[in-house]
């Protein structure tokens, strides 16, 4: 096709050199705006986007931007059933290029199918970029590898939710609003103990996160930017905590109260491991390490449970829905539930006694069904950056806190088998993300029911980038794929 792309429509501030448009003062409130100012079709007839003013009167722009790089400069033809249809070739700002087939049923009066949507991309966004080829990840432009040495979760967090990296004055007000934020209403605090105590804490975290959007119904409209603002920080507050209580009833101990004095790691950490007959010392190693993990999981593009997110936000539900959504999406053990199924699969080949080489000829052999869990992406035919990061973050962990573990050693055999052999080779298999989040978690002393719990928090800051990204992007519609029929032909009903 080889076409030259120019051109680039700012629909947004804030990305590829776009100039923000200032919407009044920082004291002004939205509420100048009008509460449906927001909605995508009300947005276009506006024409300009408007910053959100906080609580704290800081200006910041509504989840970054996706910019209409997309410019159709190259045509790919198809021809079906006697006719021969075009579609504009979209390039973005990196990767490979999309034939936008929007009016492919009207000029073809055919659809696609694309099981696992493979070779479908659902959206435009301009948050996170992945080269799967390359091992290539990047939130906002930024590197994996650059943000994991330099920065922290909640800058993180912030860059993903508004699109550029915070000033130290914009972070101080960030933590300062979320450690506002933290404390549940006490009602919510008695819905964990209607569920029983062997209750997942997934299952907890997403029942939990969908009851407590019945606390804000009045302050949860998806286009009023007031409302989503709070509520994305009343999220990034409150989801910790949840998961805290999660935990804190799956082993029968007391909830306690956040202590808004500890930064979003340390109350975390507090909040799973203190006890109310104790003080709580906080432990750099942890956090520091925790911090790491989270900011690793906090955005991944348009995997299953942020697809999820989006597509529950594309019906008008708001957040809390949307993200109890993604928070069940997630717990499949080919997704996030895999960190949790990888521990159990070092366990089980330690207590069986079975070699590893055994294990792995049981995995080629696809016996049952094993897998190697922890191992493959669909994206990622490559070494997973974050997993890259993770094992070398895996060694310190465990020596700084004291902890020798023969699991990890356990999964380092696993892996060098694994990358040896042809199986793996050929079908382009290498570690993914969980493959040693897990061990890592463990030596925190966190139970393996609460690994997905983590990974929740973490992904997070970009589910809610993602719903936002979504709900103001003026091409957004409701997702509804079509589907290839395949039941009976019309019959007359018998009689039974
Ligand atoms: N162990 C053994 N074989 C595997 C594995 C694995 N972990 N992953 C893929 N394969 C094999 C498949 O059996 C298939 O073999 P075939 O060509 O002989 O049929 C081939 O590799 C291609 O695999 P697909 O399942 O088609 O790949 P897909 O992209 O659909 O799946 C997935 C990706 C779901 C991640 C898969 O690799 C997997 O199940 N991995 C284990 C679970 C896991 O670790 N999930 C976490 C993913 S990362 C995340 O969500 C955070």
């Amino acid at each position: 096709m080889g076409a030259s792309f120019g051109g680039v429509i700012c629909t947004r501030p804030g990305l590829l050199g776009c100039k923000s448009t200032v919407f009044g003062q920082p004291s002004e409130r939205v509420s100048t705006v009008g509460p449906h100012s927001w909605h995508p079709r009300s947005r276009k007839a506006a024409g300009a986007s408007a910053p959100v003013v906080d609580e704290l009167g800081d200006q910041k722009s509504q989840g970054g931007a996706v910019s209409d790089a997309g410019t159709q400069n190259d045509k790919a033809t198809l021809s079906v059933g006697g006719t021969t249809a075009e579609f504009p070739v979209l390039r973005g700002t990196d990767g490979i290029p999309s034939i936008d087939i929007a009016s492919l049923t009207k000029q073809t009066g055919h659809t696609t199918l694309d099981y696992g949507f493979v070779n479908t991309a659902s959206t435009k966004s301009a948050i996170t970029y992945i080269d799967g080829d390359q091992g290539i990840l990047r939130y906002r432009g930024y590197p994996i590898e650059q943000l994991a040495k330099n920065s922290t979760y909640l800058e993180v967090a912030w860059l993903l939710i508004y699109g550029e990296l915070p000033s130290a004055s914009e972070l101080a007000s960030f933590d300062e609003r979320i450690r506002r934020h933290t404390l549940l209403h006490e009602d919510l605090k008695r819905f964990f103990s209607s569920l029983p105590p062997t209750a997942h804490p997934m299952s907890v975290l997403s029942a939990a996160t969908a009851a407590l959007s019945t606390y804000y119904e009045s302050e949860s409209d998806p286009h009023n930017p007031e409302h989503v603002e709070l509520n994305t920080v009343r999220m990034l507050a409150k989801l910790p905590v949840i998961a805290a209580y999660a935990h804190k009833k799956s082993i029968g101990q007391a909830f306690l109260y956040p202590d808004n004095s500890l930064g979003f790691v340390d109350n975390f950490l507090k909040l799973n491991f203190g006890v109310l007959s104790e003080i709580y010392e906080v432990n750099p190693v942890m956090t520091k390490a925790l911090d790491l993990l989270l900011m690793l999981h906090a955005d991944h593009e348009q995997n299953a449970s942020t697809s999820t997110v989006r597509l529950v936000g594309s019906t008008g539900a708001n957040q809390f829905a949307s993200i109890s959504a993604g928070i069940q999406a997630l717990s499949g053990p080919l997704h996030g539930g895999a960190n949790e199924a990888v521990l159990q699969m070092l366990g089980r080949i330690r207590d069986s006694g079975e070699s590893v080489e055994r294990f792995v000829e049981r995995v080629k052999n696809k016996e049952d069904g094993v897998k190697l869990m922890g191992f493959g992406h669909r994206v990622y035919k490559n070494y997973d950056p974050r997993a890259k990061l993770v094992k070398e973050a895996a060694d310190e962990v465990l020596e700084a806190l004291g902890v020798s573990d023969p699991l990890l050693d356990l999964a380092k055999e696993l892996e060098q088998i694994a990358l040896e052999d042809d199986y793996f080779k050929e079908r382009r298999l290498y570690p993914n993300v969980d493959f040693y989040t897990g061990v890592i978690y463990k030596a925190m002393g966190f139970p393996t029911r609460m690994f997905t719990v983590l990974f929740a928090i973490g992904r997070l800051p970009g589910w809610l980038a993602q719903w936002r990204e979504a709900i103001t992007d003026p091409q957004t519609k409701i997702g509804r794929p079509q589907q290839l029929y395949t039941g009976a032909a019309e019959r007359n009903y018998p009689g039974v």
